[in-house]
């Protein structure tokens, strides 16, 4: 970063937006295998809360990686730049006072603490949609686990790189038990727990 560049502070700051929302600002931040159920979920949230007057945002690794990320793939070094860009993305919502839920797969457990840290541990909740390999293999909504034992595409979380489990994620969500209405409560109660928003709004 330039020397020459000073960080410009604002009179509207992120308290005042939050007042005027009536809720905080807050990451979500959905972890798992692809097809454990982490778009599903967060759109889920996000629809209750929406319904719910809250201010929202889903980030998703398939439409992040037309844009912001296009020019990242899925080696070890890109995942860990993607999971970057998106955290300090993730900052800046969170400052403007929106509840933000991502959806990525996030398989480093390096790169979610680092996630954790630049988001701060009150603005970061892990929600771990936690799903065995089989069953996501038996989805395979986009057809790409049947591509990966094909060897058609190299790196493939679950099949030919890893995916490190949370340790101690949040919240944990077993998406292969549990319909996405009790995943969908599951999260709810964990904000209106943290303070995020008022019990009686949602
Ligand atoms: S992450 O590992 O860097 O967090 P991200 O969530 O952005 O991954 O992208 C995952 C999505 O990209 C998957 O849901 C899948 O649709 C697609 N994809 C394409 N190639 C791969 C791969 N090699 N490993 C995992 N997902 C892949």
């Amino acid at each position: 970063m330039s020397s020459n560049v000073v960080w410009h502070n604002a009179t509207v700051t992120r308290a005042r937006r939050e007042t005027l929302n009536g809720h905080r600002g807050v990451a979500i931040w959905f972890t798992g295998l692809s097809g454990a159920g982490k778009s599903t979920i967060a759109h889920s949230v996000e629809e209750r809360l929406h319904q719910a007057g809250c201010r929202t945002i889903v980030l998703d690794g398939d439409n992040v990686r037309h844009g912001l990320c296009s020019d990242l793939g899925f080696s070890t070094l890109d995942r860990t730049e993607n999971i970057r860009r998106i955290s300090e993305t993730v900052k800046l919502f969170v400052d403007a006072g929106v509840i933000v839920l991502t959806a990525f797969i996030s398989p480093q457990r390096a790169d979610r603490l680092r996630a954790r840290e630049t988001l701060g541990v009150a603005d970061f909740i892990e929600v771990y949609c936690r799903c065995s390999l089989a069953e996501c293999e038996r989805r395979d909504v986009k057809g790409l686990y049947k591509r990966a034992r094909a060897g058609e595409i190299k790196d493939f979380t679950g099949i030919s790189a890893p995916y490190d489990e949370p340790e101690l994620p949040d919240v944990t969500l077993d998406t292969q038990a549990l319909s996405v209405e009790q995943c969908v409560e599951h999260v709810v109660q964990n904000l209106v727990m943290r303070g995020v928003l008022p019990g009686g709004r949602v």
